[in-house]
């Protein structure tokens, strides 16, 4: 009875900030917002920008727009491209979470990609300082990876994580709560669309979208050979005569298109297990590797990864919800938030 009284009122939240997709935790709730990093603008006759929409509504408008409305990914490759875009965002989310509970001014934890800049980590700080918030602890995405996929970040063991976004890869070796090495590559689930749309391009002499090619990496993306390949109807405009035709593309097509950049995640990955030191290597051996972040999903990625390393790979339960739940958790286990974020 009092742990709901209490959660009533509790407002902490944490924020998952990913370049693809943003997710906000309320405290005792669970992800109350999980929408597309998008920002749709529009122009007005002044030449300032006005906000149209924000998450899923300017996500449906990419690729859709006039010239006086831009759909905008403020924050693409693990940086951020566009601070005013990136901060109204921010803003808009909290206050959607918090407008009915202005009163309080709450704790918020919020997850940046990892590659972010002093600059840019400050520029996010500030902007939840502007949404009302009362302290705001900022947290690494690996550790929050990997405290979202249940690993035992605490513990005196070596954990490895490789959590797969949109804009960027990051794998973390954990022990002791803290990152004991770490790599970031800007190889994610963007880079995957893009090639597709090259390989397409080329291929079927068809110009597709980002969006397109997402929708075909999700529904028959894969990384190793299946035992039944899946195919797709694509619709896009002919490059060559303009028209606009429909072709079918195949799992292989789409194996053949991405495997550069999944070859480039896998060398990511050995470049870690090589500088691992002894005795945590020792743990991964025996434990494996934890898969997060939309990328984990590609078809068959754990499977392609454990044959190249020989190391049993897993994917995390929720990979989509790993870092949101993990940043969660930090927040709710104070020993944990005092270990693992920083505060400059
Ligand atoms: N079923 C799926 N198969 C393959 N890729 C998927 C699937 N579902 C989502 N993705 C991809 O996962 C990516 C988004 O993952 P995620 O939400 O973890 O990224 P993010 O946290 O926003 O980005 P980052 O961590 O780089 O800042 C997108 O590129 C999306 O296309
Ligand atoms: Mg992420």
């Amino acid at each position: 009875m009092f742990k709901a009284i209490k959660g009533m009122f509790s407002n902490d939240l944490a924020i998952d900030l990913g370049t693809a997709n943003i997710l906000v935790l309320v405290k005792g709730q669970g992800v109350v917002i999980n929408e597309p990093s998008v920002v749709a603008v529009q122009i007005d006759k002044f030449g300032q920008e006005q906000i149209l929409a924000v998450g899923q509504d300017a996500k449906n408008m990419i690729g859709k727009t006039h010239k006086n409305i831009k759909a905008i990914r403020p924050m693409r490759d693990g940086v951020i491209a566009d601070f005013n875009i990136t901060e109204m965002m921010i803003q808009h989310f909290i206050e959607k979470v918090h407008k009915r509970k202005k009163f309080y001014s709450p704790r918020i934890i919020i997850c940046v990609p990892y590659g972010l800049t002093q600059v840019e980590r400050k520029a996010v700080r500030e902007s939840a300082q502007n949404a009302g918030a009362r302290y705001v602890y900022l947290i690494e995405e690996p550790m929050a990876a990997a405290i979202g996929a249940g690993l035992p970040v605490q513990e005196p063991r070596g954990s490895l994580v490789v959590d797969i976004g949109g804009g960027t890869t990051e794998i973390g070796v954990i022990s002791l709560g803290g990152l004991v090495i770490s790599n970031s590559i800007r190889t994610a689930g963007d880079k995957l669309d893009a090639h597709i749309v090259d390989y397409i391009n080329k291929n079927f002499n068809l110009l597709i979208g980002d969006r397109v090619a997402e929708e075909i990496k999700i529904n028959i993306g894969t990384a190793i050979e299946l035992e039944e390949e899946l195919t797709i109807v694509v619709k896009g405009r002919d490059k060559v005569e303009g028209s606009l035709k429909s072709i079918e593309v195949t799992s292989q097509d789409i194996r053949e298109a991405i495997k550069d950049p999944i070859a480039d995640i896998l060398e990511a990955l050995k470049i870690i297990l090589e500088q691992t030191p002894p005795d945590l290597a020792g743990d991964i051996v025996e434990n494996g590797v934890v898969l997060t972040g939309g990328g984990a999903l590609i078809r068959g990625l754990d499977k392609y990864l454990s044959e190249a390393i020989k190391l049993p790979v897993y994917i995390a339960e929720n990979p989509l919800l790993a870092v949101a739940l993990g940043t969660g958790k930090a927040l709710d286990e104070l020993d944990i938030l005092q270990q693992v974020a920083y505060e400059d």
